[in-house]
């Protein structure tokens, strides 16, 4: 059931423009939440715990926006609409994973939002075989194993050619765009190469050929990038990460024009049903609003330790994008207000990083990232494992790459972990 027409204002604030002038903390603190209209003497949105709105007459929900929680929930459109000031964009809808908004921003562009089908039309919605027919997605060739999988297990099943290709290089771009491509989907920093993309450079390429630019900016959340400015079309990212910040609940969000905001919420997500629960919106609305200070402090932490480990013996390569050393630093100072707390580095063997792996006191071993605690992944043997041989090369991770999630404890701490842990190598 479509129901975003002609209804009463959804569950956000009356005059949302009181923002604009706004500056970012401001509105990490107060955005989206202050006066609510269904809570207003309450300082906090509450948790609306509820699967259907109710109303004493049809004429009367006929009126109202919501419905089923499906689609919509107050705590939920508290969040929206912090994450679509943040952003600079028009809306933005919570979901229930990264992967989940991933998935639901390539399907809005992939497909076509259709209404109604009689059934002798519905053999004309399969994908086309002939080869001038085949939409096609651009990527990087290293993602997010989680994205990778999707773009190169499931999209080539659904008739879309999927082409990894170095998007850092801007010549293998502009072979790869054609009139066919769909998506150019961007990671800016990448996981887990930590490598550094040019999102207007790259936007361009593919508005040129009439497609769309996805960018997934987990990796630096609103408070360091924000790709909307930078030419994209829609942005990505998984909550689960920087923007919760204390790794306690999984999300996804997505942030673009209000049209196509609208159809991803009324006919994908009600459709593929991946809803966020109203309890891990209510976490991230509590954990974002430190968002600003705490991604400068991850910032700060990872330069010293990259700078640190650059100089340590031990330690082979270290790719951080506030090194000079690293192919995109100068893009990153364009398009970041800092560098962010992921680290990759490599130390002389497989067996050193084993030995390394297993000896580190403070930092723990885990997959994800953008905790307050710092959380250190074997890449080949954690979110490597599923990946061959070959496709680990392509993407350029070395059986001796390590990620790092810088965490907010004290520096010094941190660096005297890594010291002991590589004196066991
Ligand atoms: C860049 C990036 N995008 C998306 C995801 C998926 O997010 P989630 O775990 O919330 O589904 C991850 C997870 O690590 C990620 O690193």
């Amino acid at each position: 059931m479509a129901r975003e027409t002609g209804k009463k204002a959804s569950g956000q604030e009356k005059d949302a423009s009181r923002w604009d002038d706004a500056r970012f903390d401001t509105k990490l603190a107060r955005a989206g939440e202050d006066p609510y209209p269904e809570t207003e003497f309450s300082l906090r949105v509450p948790i609306y715990a509820t699967k259907s709105y109710t109303y004493p007459t049809l004429t009367e929900m006929l009126q109202h926006h919501y419905y089923y929680a499906r689609t919509e929930n107050p705590t939920l459109s508290a969040l929206d609409q912090k994450l679509a000031l943040l952003h600079g964009g028009e809306a933005a809808l919570s979901v229930a994973s990264g992967m989940a908004a991933v998935h639901l921003a390539c399907s809005s562009v992939l497909q076509q939002r259709l209404e109604r089908v009689k059934p002798e039309k519905m053999k004309r919605l399969m994908p086309q075989a002939s080869p001038g027919d085949v939409p096609n997605i651009v990527m990087h060739t290293n993602q997010y194993t989680g994205i990778y999988r999707l773009c190169t297990r499931i999209y080539p099943q659904m008739g879309i050619d999927v082409r990894p290709v170095d998007l850092r290089d801007l010549d293998a771009v502009r072979q790869a765009v054609d009139a066919r491509t769909r998506i150019l989907f961007i990671e800016s920093p990448a996981n887990p190469t930590v490598d550094v993309i040019d999102i207007q450079a790259c936007a361009d390429v593919v508005h040129a050929a009439g497609g769309k630019c996805i960018v997934d900016n987990t990796w630096a959340s609103p408070a360091l990038q924000r790709p909307l400015e930078h030419g994209a079309d829609l942005v990505v990212e998984s909550l689960t990460k920087y923007i919760n910040g204390h790794g306690d609940c999984l999300g996804g969000a997505i942030i673009g024009p209000a049209g196509t905001m609208q159809d991803i919420r009324y006919f994908w997500l009600e459709t593929q049903g991946a809803v966020m629960s109203p309890f891990s919106a209510w976490l991230v609305l509590r954990g974002m609003r430190t968002l600003g200070m705490r991604m400068d402090r991850h910032s700060a932490n990872a330069m010293a330790i990259a700078r640190h480990l650059e100089k340590h013996p031990k330690v082979t390569r270290v790719v951080y994008p506030g090194l000079e050393s690293h192919p995109g630093h100068a893009i990153a100072k364009r398009q970041m207000k800092a560098f962010g707390g992921m680290i990759s580095f490599e130390l002389a063997s497989e067996a050193a990083c084993r030995a390394f792996m297993d000896s580190m006191k403070l930092i723990k071993v885990g997959v994800s990232l953008g905790d307050t605690t710092s959380l250190m992944e074997y890449t080949a043997y954690m979110t490597g494992i599923d990946l061959a041989p070959w496709e680990r090369k392509n993407m350029r991770i070395s059986a001796t790459h390590l990620r790092f999630s810088v965490g907010l404890e004290d520096p010094a701490d941190i660096i005297d972990d890594l010291n002991q842990a590589l004196e066991k190598t």
